[in-house]
């Protein structure tokens, strides 16, 4: 079974955004081979739009170029991104997103696949009163699978 079947069976039905990529982070790529159902939700593309197309076309003019360019850099270096960017859906409407991207290792331990788990957050009032960990809370109240992890800002 192909590896974006195999994430389909589990992640069609989740409330939180799924986005498997390629291993290929190098321009154009990387390259979508599934978006679950939440996804286009939160986004307003549908699973056929992105399928195929980079996740850069998530990107605007409000998007941080440093977050970007971390987000590959991370990838490689420490095998994980977690962080918080500014998204625009199709329609040109901008969001606050937390994304917390993975590598899929083989049983080589090399990458397969790239998956990202991402949702809808919105800035919480006021000062932080912890240092920073509670900056967000998630726009439509799904509990956080990360907790009140500190989530880097880069929006
Ligand atoms: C699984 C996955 C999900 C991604 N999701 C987003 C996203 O939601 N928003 C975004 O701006 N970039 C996202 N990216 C990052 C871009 O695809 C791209 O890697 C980034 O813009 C760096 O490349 P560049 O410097 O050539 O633009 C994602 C990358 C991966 C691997």
């Amino acid at each position: 079974m192909e590896l974006a079947d195999l994430v389909r069976l589990f992640a069609d039905s989740l409330d939180l955004a799924v986005v498997l990529t390629d291993v290929d982070l190098a321009r154009p790529g990387p390259t979508v081979l599934y978006a679950n159902p939440a996804f286009a939700r939160m986004s307003g593309y549908a699973a056929e739009e992105v399928v195929g197309a980079s996740p850069r076309l998530l990107q605007g003019p409000g998007t941080s170029r440093e977050a970007t360019r971390h987000l590959p850099r991370l990838l490689r270096t420490e095998g994980r991104f977690l962080g918080c960017l500014r998204n625009y859906r199709k329609g040109g409407e901008e969001y606050l997103c937390e994304i917390d991207v993975r590598p899929i290792l083989g049983r080589d331990g090399t990458p397969q696949a790239f998956i990202a788990f991402e949702r809808e957050v919105v800035r919480r009032r006021g000062r932080p009163s912890d240092g920073g960990t509670r900056r967000y809370r998630p726009a439509i109240g799904a509990a956080s699978p990360l907790g009140d992890a500190a989530i880097p800002l880069f929006a």
